[in-house]
This record gives structure tokens, sequence and C-alpha cells, in this order.
């Protein structure tokens, strides 16, 4: 039986785009996911979870559920319905209402900038592939650490590696550009540098609080001991993992992050060109980070690869259809013996003791990290209410578990925030791929706790893993 500190936290994740609903109301600008979704013609963000209107019976649910934390974040474009320049009141006063809610439960709150959600004026003009949409950041950064002094934890962006990989790479979000090595690696530099100047511009101006960015960081290992595997497996993880870590912690790239990145390109027909002022910025920001937001729900076992790109997301819940394989890097397997999910996720919680050790021994001024996701997505069985969800209690617990094992081996974890709070809109899957704590009947918008909530209310009780 394992324990987890006393001052743990034990939280449960959202993201606006996912959980509002309200896409057109409010005041709200668009997003580039509006018009993608509606020409796609599956399923839509509304009415998501409508967390619009029903936060305060999600945050109710909370505090009776033991969920002493919370990271959501804010669309941009409710407070700058174009991105830059007007603001919206009405968006303004939205959060502060929300924050006020969450502060009456005594529930820590995590918010993020950036969850995917770029207004589409500035989205439009190339999104974070064009220069300026860092200033526009910036100045959108700026405003909310002013406008809203009772955050107490801020994160930049969430995800930097699967937006610059699901635009660019898998088409699977908009714009929708497939096998572009040369966005993939412009993206995830530019917002790198974005990072960088928001801690910068944060520490400089003395703000209250803490500042962070959340990365996804999926372990790699090699399919097999031969060489060649080995080396595909050190480069999808140069590109995923130690690019951002780099940037984040050493303040540039190391010499060997930075030939693995010439080998892609070579093979990739790619290039990349990093202005010599990022440095300075990067620089400047790589002690500054008050912690370490990670998102961790797999881990890839990677084969060598030199045909032609080939990638099929498995974004409906057929197990066995998604393939992963990308010319120059390497070929994502299943792995023989290995759990996995009806998306294609192998179930692995090694990979997420072996990520934290990790961190420690490379990136050893990384001070804090939280686990700012995890979770199973499941199709959940709705009986009358009654929702017996021991797959994903299974799953949370194993994961926990390497949470706990890192810790006692000197890893600073503070906390941990299950994806998702409640059942909300997923990006690629629609509403069949549930996650939550909390079961929502997306037609009625009526609440329903799974097993795992009252799994996880014993947990936040008495820290203990059962
Ligand atoms: C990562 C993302 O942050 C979130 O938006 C997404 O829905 C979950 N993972 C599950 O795929």
């Amino acid at each position: 039986m394992k324990k987890l500190p006393e001052d743990f936290i034990f939280g449960g994740a959202t993201a606006a785009y996912q959980a509002e609903g309200a896409t057109k109301e409010g005041g709200k600008g668009p997003v580039a996911w509006d018009e993608f979704l509606e020409k796609q013609g599956r399923f839509l963000a509304d009415p998501a979870s409508d967390f619009y209107h029903k936060y305060p019976e999600d945050l109710e649910l909370c505090s009776m559920f033991g969920v002493n934390g919370v990271r959501l974040s804010i669309a941009w474009s409710r407070i700058f319905p174009e991105g830059t320049g007007r603001i919206n009141p009405e968006g303004v006063k939205f959060y502060h209402d929300v924050l006020a809610e969450a502060k009456k439960y005594g529930i820590k709150v995590f918010v993020t900038l950036h969850h995917f959600d770029t207004p589409k004026a500035l989205f439009d003009q190339g999104d974070f592939l064009n220069r300026d949409t860092l200033d526009a950041f910036a100045d959108y950064a700026k405003f909310c650490f002013e406008e809203y002094p009772e955050v107490e934890y801020w994160t930049t962006f969430n995800e930097i590696y699967p937006i610059a990989t699901n635009q660019y790479l898998l088409g699977i979000f908009p714009p929708g550009i497939k096998y572009d090595l040369t966005k993939v690696i412009a993206c995830l530099h530019n917002m790198m540098v974005a990072h960088a100047r928001v801690v910068n511009l944060f520490k400089e101006n003395g703000y209250s609080g803490q500042i962070g960015v959340v990365h996804s960081l999926e372990t790699k290992y090699p399919a097999s001991d031969a060489p060649e595997d080995i080396h595909a497996a050190f480069l999808d993880d140069a590109l995923s993992i130690r690019f951002l870590l780099d940037a984040t912690y050493k303040g540039g790239y190391s010499k060997e992050t930075l030939e693995a990145l010439d080998e892609i390109c070579a093979a990739n027909n790619a290039s990349y060109d990093f202005p010599e002022e990022d440095f300075v910025e990067l620089e400047k920001a790589k002690d500054r980070n008050d912690y370490l937001g990670i998102n961790h729900y797999s881990s890839h076992f990677v084969k060598a690869y030199n045909g032609e790109n080939a990638i099929h997301h498995n974004g409906t819940g057929d197990k066995g259809t998604g393939s992963y394989k990308v010319k120059g890097i390497g070929e994502r397997i299943y792995k023989e013996g290995l759990e996995r999910t009806d998306w294609d996720w192998l179930i692995y919680p090694q990979g997420l003791y072996d990520l934290l050790m990790r961190i420690k021994r490379d990136y050893p001024n990384y001070k804090a990290i939280y686990i700012t996701e995890n979770g199973m997505g499941y199709k959940d069985d709705f009986k009358n209410g009654i929702i017996m969800d021991e797959p994903r209690i299974d799953y949370i617990r194993k994961y926990l578990t390497s949470v706990a094992d890192a810790i006692e081996d000197g890893v600073n974890v503070k906390g941990y925030f299950l994806w998702s709070l409640m059942d909300v809109f997923s990006w690629s899957n629609g509403y069949n791929k549930r996650y939550g704590l909390f079961f929502v009947d997306f037609e009625t918008q009526e609440r329903y706790p799974k097993e795992s909530a009252y799994w996880y209310k014993h947990l936040a009780e008495t820290k203990t893993i059962l």
C-alpha cells in the first residue's frame, strides 16, 4: 500500500474549449476549431460539458469528492475576441466568477493561458508560425496577469508537441497539414520562445504566484536491442521530449538534440532556422520555471523506419486501427503482451516512473513537477446512473503507484490532475471517448459520479493508493 504526501494535490483537469461549450455565447470570438469541426461534420464543441453555465455544480462536486485542485484554461478569444485589441468584458468577468467559486471551496486552480485554441484572427495569419503571434500572446498573458491576481498557478501552454504535430504532421488539428516537418520544428521552437518570453515578463514584473509550462511527455523505448531501433527511439525522443525540455531547462538545444534534428530534417527534406536572439530569451527563462506540468498517458516502443510517412490516427475507438510511421524517425509498434486502450494507447506505468527519474537526472533545475494530466479514455457503460469503471480505477492506481515510487526515489512531484474532471469533448474523438470522474449526459447535462469518483475521494482523504 503506497502513500502520497500530506500536501499532495488530488486534482481534476479541464480545458476551455473541451468543457465550456457556449462557443458563440458571451461575446466569445471564433477559433479555427469552430469552422474545422463544422466542415468535418462529425461533432461540434457545443454543448461540450456546458461548464460555461454548470461550473458552480462542477466545483461543488469537486468539494464533495475531495478534489482539491482544478486545472482549467482561459479561452483567449473570450478575453480578446480578435486575439488582440478589443477586450470583451463579459469574458473577463466569467473567469473572475469561476475563480471566486473555486475559492469558496478552497480549491487550488491551475490556469492555462493557451490550450489548443488560438483566436481565429491570429490562427489565420499562421498561428505560431507567424512571429507576430508571439507578441500577441505576450500581450494577452500580461493582461491576464494584471487582471487576475487571484490566480496562484499559471501555465503558459498546454502540450506544445501535440500542437505542432497534430497541426502539421498528423493533420488532425486545424489547419490539417500532413508530414511537414519544417512547420513542426518552427512551431515547437516559436512556442518555446513565446513561453520563455512570458515567463521572463512574469518574473521581471514581479507578479505574484507561480508559472510553468505543461508538456506532453510520453516515454520512448526501442522496440528491440537492434542498434537501428535504439537509434529510432533516440530520434523520436529527441523531437518529442528532449527538444522541449532542453528549451525549457537548458536555455538552448544540446548537441545531441540538434544532431537528431538534422538527421530528421535530412530524411524529410525539412529545415530550420532559429534566430540568435531567441536563445537570450530561453537562457534567461531556464531557471525561472516554478514547476513543470507533465501530461502522460502512454509510452511508445519504436522501430527503425525509412519508408514513406504513413500515419493513421485512431479517432473512433476501433482498437487496432491506429498506425504511426514517420520517415527517418521510426515506427511506433504495439508491444506483445502490453495492454492498450480502445484508442490504441499503451498502458505502461513504468514509463512514467522512468520519465520522472530521467528529469531529475538530466534537468536538475526543474524545481517541482505536477502530473497535470493522466487518465484513461474509456467507453463507459451507463446503467441507470451507475457507472462501474474498474479499468479506469486500475489505470489510475498503477500510474499513481509509479508517481509514489518516483517520490520515494527523490523526485519532487507535488500533485496529480486526473484528465478529466468530468467527461468533456475530445478534439479528434468527439464524445464517445470518456475520461471523467463524473459522467456527463451530454443531452441533459446531468452529472453522475462514476465508481472512480468514490475511489478517488477515498484516495484524497487517506492519501493511500488502494
Ligand atoms: C491532452 C490534452 O491536453 C487534452 O486536451 C486531451 O483531451 C487529452 N490529452 C486526452 O487526449
